[in-house]
């Protein structure tokens, strides 16, 4: 219990999220109770993860926008690194599971399904993200550290494209499993909004407005002395 009292609720929400999806995965995979395709599966499973994972660190600073709440700020790091924990997987899980690391044939792959090399472009651009979010690069790099951790707005909705173009279905009928992708692209649009400085701002001074004014300090007139 005194473990637990040093991790904030919202702490213990995301690392209960994070591992659980994990252990949900290892206790079906031990019980046999996992898909008839689980290679495939563990793909789509781990791909999902690790993009509701980034949309969720995202999402914090649309929070502390609108709830003025700012632990969530505090939390994006640990968000966007399990969402690199479990894109890592899931592309280990593409070039050793299903190609056996035969590199000719996953170059062959890559040329002919371009929501792959989608899925690369996103996943190379994570890489610096995850590797620099400690304080030591954020100290080292100054300035230059927002401007790269910046790319998150890039490799977002990258993502989201990978994820769309990977399904059998078609955007503008609404045919086929192209819903999930595209709710998943409407959140993140919202998210994306909120980055806006002209919609922070409106959003910032409509709050004001909604909130009781501070009591006026009152003040004793000054009394001169003869
Ligand atoms: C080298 C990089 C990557 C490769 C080779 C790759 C490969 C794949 C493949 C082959 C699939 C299709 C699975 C199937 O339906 O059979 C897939 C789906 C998916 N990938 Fe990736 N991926 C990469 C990076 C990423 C990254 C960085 C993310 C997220 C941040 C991601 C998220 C997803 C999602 C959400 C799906 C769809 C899952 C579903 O069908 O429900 N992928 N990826």
């Amino acid at each position: 219990m005194k473990f637990l009292s040093r991790f904030t609720p919202l702490q213990i929400a995301i690392h209960l999220y994070a591992w659980s999806a994990a252990a949900w995965i290892l206790y079906e995979l031990i019980t046999g109770t996992f898909s008839i395709n689980p290679i495939q599966e563990l793909e789509q499973r781990t791909g999902r993860h690790a993009i509701t994972l980034l949309l969720l660190s995202l999402m914090c600073t649309p929070i502390n926008t609108i709830f003025k709440w700012s632990e969530p700020l505090k939390r994006r790091r640990t968000l966007g690194l399990y969402a690199f924990m479990y894109a890592t997987i899931h592309v280990i899980i593409f070039v050793d599971l299903d190609y056996g690391l035969a590199w000719s044939l996953i170059a062959q792959t890559v040329l002919q399904k371009p929501y792959i090399v989608v899925g690369m472009l996103t996943f190379l651009m994570l890489m610096p993200l995850a590797f620099t979010s400690f304080d030591i690069w954020k100290k080292r790099l100054g300035k230059n550290w927002k401007r790269l951790h910046q790319l998150v707005y890039f490799i977002a909705p990258l993502a989201v494209l990978h994820y769309a173009w990977s399904k059998k279905g078609d955007l503008f009928s609404l045919s086929g499993d192209i819903i999930r992708p595209l709710i998943y692209g409407l959140i993140l649009a919202i998210f994306l909004t909120f980055r806006i400085p002209a919609i922070r701002k409106a959003f910032a001074s409509f709050r004001a407005r909604g909130l009781p004014l501070p009591p006026k300090k009152v003040t004793q007139p000054k009394v001169d002395t003869p």
